[in-house]
């Protein structure tokens, strides 16, 4: 069947799923830390709706060695201006390649996909912990989740000051802190660490994280000794993100799971993590 045909046929199937591709407009391109670039993006046609904890699937543009899609967490999404945002470190020949787009350019976006962060209650404490680019997510759940500020404590983990972005703007929505591994900015060491997570971590809190395994799992060691609520989001290698080609599977308690389509959002509950 010629390729024509087979992207017809697709589209179709993705959108009975609810899955779309939509072509958006670079309205932004910006460096924000080392590596590290904020894409604004504005749709042609109306977007979904995308809620914190979801992802998109990007296709790279005139990179044939890079085909498959790449995947990334929303940063904020705006119905009001049909925008979205993502945040993006480059490390290899995808995101480099996206680091390099200008303004005015389209790209081809698959949204809106996986499963979102359970939302807080009203009278709930959470914490949000984002390590590096993971603070994305973390972000946009702060702005979504309507909490009074003084519910809501946001820590940054990244290696310098040089790989932190600024949380300026997140300050009217959260308590913001940030540990960095040489202690260029914040404290210094791990944000797991950090001497506030350590004194007001109780169990009365929410703990939504997504970040390298490590810290993810020395957060799934405090929640899961003091049987605190935690969902995180995991960022498995992946292709097609809609559940079809099963490269992105972790083990769970219902045996192994999709993390595109059953996750990336998990309660630390449904693994099997050895901790
Ligand atoms: C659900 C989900 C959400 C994500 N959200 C973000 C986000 O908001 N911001 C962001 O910067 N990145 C995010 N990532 C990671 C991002 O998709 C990868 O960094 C990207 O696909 C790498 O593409 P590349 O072509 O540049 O790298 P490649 O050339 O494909 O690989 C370069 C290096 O990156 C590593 N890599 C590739 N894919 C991943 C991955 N999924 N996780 C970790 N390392 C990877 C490879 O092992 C290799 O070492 C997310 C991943 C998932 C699954
Ligand atoms: S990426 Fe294809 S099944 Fe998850």
């Amino acid at each position: 069947m010629e390729y024509g045909k087979i992207s017809v046929i697709l589209r179709r199937e993705l959108e009975q799923m609810k899955k779309l591709i939509r072509e958006l407009e670079i309205l932004d391109n910006r460096s924000v830390a080392r590596d590290q670039f904020q894409l604004t993006l504005r749709g042609e046609e109306v977007l979904p709706e995308v809620m914190p904890g979801q992802f998109v699937n990007v296709a790279v543009p005139d990179s044939p060695q890079t085909f498959l899609r790449r995947p990334f967490s929303v940063l904020d999404f705006a119905p009001e201006t049909n925008t979205l945002s993502l945040l993006i470190k480059a490390v290899g020949q995808g995101t480099r390649h996206l680091a390099a787009c200008r303004v005015g350019q389209k790209l081809s976006l698959l949204l809106p996909l996986g499963r979102k962060f359970t939302l807080p209650e009203s009278a709930d404490r959470i914490f949000l912990i984002g390590g590096g680019s993971g603070i994305a997510p973390m972000l946009f759940l702060a702005k979504y989740c309507g909490l009074p500020r003084e519910q809501v404590t946001l820590f940054l983990g990244a290696r310098s000051r040089a790989d932190a972005i600024a949380l300026r703007g997140y300050e009217q929505y959260a308590r913001c802190y940030i540990a960095t591994e040489d202690g260029s900015v914040g404290e210094r060491g791990f944000v797991t660490l950090h001497s506030i997570y350590k004194s007001e971590f109780t169990k009365n809190n929410r703990i939504y994280a997504c970040g390298p395994a490590p810290m993810l799992k020395a957060i799934a060691k405090d929640a899961v000794t003091t049987g605190i609520f935690y969902e995180l989001s995991l960022e498995n290698m992946m292709a097609c993100g809609f559940g079809v080609c099963l490269c992105c599977v972790e083990p769970t308690i219902y045996g192994n799971r999709t993390v595109c389509s059953h996750g990336p959002v998990f309660n630390i509950n449904e693994l099997t993590w050895q901790i």
